[in-house]
């Protein structure tokens, strides 16, 4: 039933549409964020280390089950263990998928939001923090811009394959490329940006704490896409000819590169214009746009980050809602468009407590946190590690460690596995994903 099953043209369309994926919100907004509220350069330093050793093998491994079984995270469980419940492994990540799509729909809502306000905007001495919070707590403009990135994502998934999109991406994924360069640029050249610099790269492990490690995984997941079937699913429409473990390797350096950019030009900024870096969601709303403000052009730059940003997570969010669209059509024999509707609304629906979180629902926490952050936390730091860890078991020790090594190197690449590799799948990764989760569950709710 694999015949009219969609492939990637090319290895290149491939790498892009997972680097689509890969490279969005996670690493501008919250790896700003997050490495802000864990203290900085060392949180990056571990986050750097988990990248290496856990997601580059967690990714290989990933694209290998998708492309080995042309499947999506269900159907690719139940093709390589059938008649067992490693199904379930694939079923946590379609519910992954819906949890972490209806809030990432509300954050890209604020970039959107921010690709208008940015006309005229962003002029100096503007109180930008309470301009992110007058934009936030007001209850029917986050719904819209939530509504509106939504919709835009399901009309892609559902025409079909994301042509537009990877055409789009060779193109604009350089220009937000060079956008972020001039910010780096003229954030670091801002009075009082050493401070910022030195919070950036200079570690402090005195502040480290189990939840520093988890947070820094759950980043690594989070940002590379894994743990929750995505990569499977793309890797399902990778063709045989194509190399995964060089393919995976573009990625991770892409996404990687990113992020450290988004850092050297959001914490100079942050501690220029004196604001708290453990601001937190925030972070970026707040401290980008008083960049802009200080640039010649910073309404036309503003306009076209905050768009290219939206495009970014726009190929971030179909990359999700393929999860769960692929399952429909595959196991359920949905069409794609009733599937990309239907889904699209109740993930709407799922992402409104977030989006309301700081107005209708403000002062409502669970754990501590407000709604959107519980999202976040739960996504980030529980679900992904989760699925990552049991996808490394069942990779290691029921697909076999071996099969990995194949899958990835076939046909050979330029970065080829010895077979030693099946140690790190079958013991570096469980473990360390393991460990970190325990004891990075056990140092945030117990102190
Ligand atoms: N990797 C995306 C980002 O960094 C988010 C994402 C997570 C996308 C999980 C797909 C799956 O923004
Ligand atoms: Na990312």
């Amino acid at each position: 039933n694999n015949g009219h099953r969609e492939q990637w043209a090319s290895r290149i369309g491939f790498i892009l549409a997972a680097a689509g994926s890969a490279v969005g919100l996670g690493n501008i907004w919250r790896f700003s964020y997050v490495a802000g509220e864990q203290g900085g350069a060392a949180f990056v330093f571990i986050y750097l280390i988990a990248i290496l050793l856990i997601g580059y093998p967690l990714m290989v491994t990933e694209i290998a089950i998708g492309r080995k079984t042309q499947k999506n995270p269900i159907g690719a469980f139940k093709s390589l263990a059938p008649d067992t419940p490693w199904w379930i492994v694939g079923a946590l990540g379609v519910l992954t998928a819906f949890v972490i799509l209806s809030f990432y729909s509300v954050v890209a809502g604020w970039s959107l939001a921010y690709t208008f306000k940015a006309f005229g905007g962003f002029v100096p001495g503007l109180d930008y923090e309470g301009i992110f919070i007058s934009h936030i707590t007001d209850v029917y403009m986050p719904i819209f811009w939530h509504a509106a990135f939504m919709i835009l994502t399901l009309v892609i998934i559902a025409s079909g394959v994301v042509k537009g999109i990877q055409r789009w991406s060779k193109v604009l994924m350089p220009l937000l490329f060079a956008i972020l360069l001039a910010l780096v640029v003229r954030g670091l050249t801002l009075e009082g940006a050493g401070a910022g610099v030195a919070f950036y790269l200079t570690p402090d492990f005195t502040e480290i704490s189990g939840e520093t490690f988890l947070t820094a995984l759950g980043q690594a997941f989070f940002t590379l896409s894994l743990g929750m079937g995505a990569l499977i699913t793309y890797g399902s429409y990778l063709s045989q000819k194509e190399n995964v473990s060089d393919s995976a390797g573009w990625v991770v350096g892409m996404d990687t590169l990113v992020a450290l950019l988004a850092g050297f030009a959001i914490f100079p900024a942050v501690f220029a214009i004196g604001f708290d870096p453990a601001g937190g969601v925030g972070l970026a709303f707040i401290t980008l746009p008083a960049v802009f403000a200080e640039m010649p052009l910073g309404g036309l730059f503003g306009f076209l980050f905050f768009l290219l940003l939206t495009i970014a997570a726009l190929t971030s969010a179909i990359s999700l809602l393929e999860v769960v669209v692929a399952w429909l059509i595959d196991e359920k024999g949905w069409d794609r468009l009733k599937a990309s509707m239907l889904m699209g609304l109740i993930i709407f629906v799922v992402g409104l407590p977030p989006t309301l979180g700081y107005s209708v629902l403000s002062g409502v926490t669970i754990f501590g946190m407000d709604i959107l952050d519980t999202y976040d936390f739960l996504s980030g730091n529980i679900l992904l590690p989760l699925g990552g860890l049991l996808t490394s078991i069942f990779a290691g020790y029921i697909w076999r460690a071996k099969s990995v090594i194949d899958e990835a190197n076939n046909p050979k690449g330029k970065i080829v596995f010895g077979q030693w590799y099946g140690y790190v799948i079958q013991y570096l990764l469980p473990l360390a994903i393991g460990a970190v989760l325990i004891w990075g569950i056990i140092s945030t709710f117990i102190e």
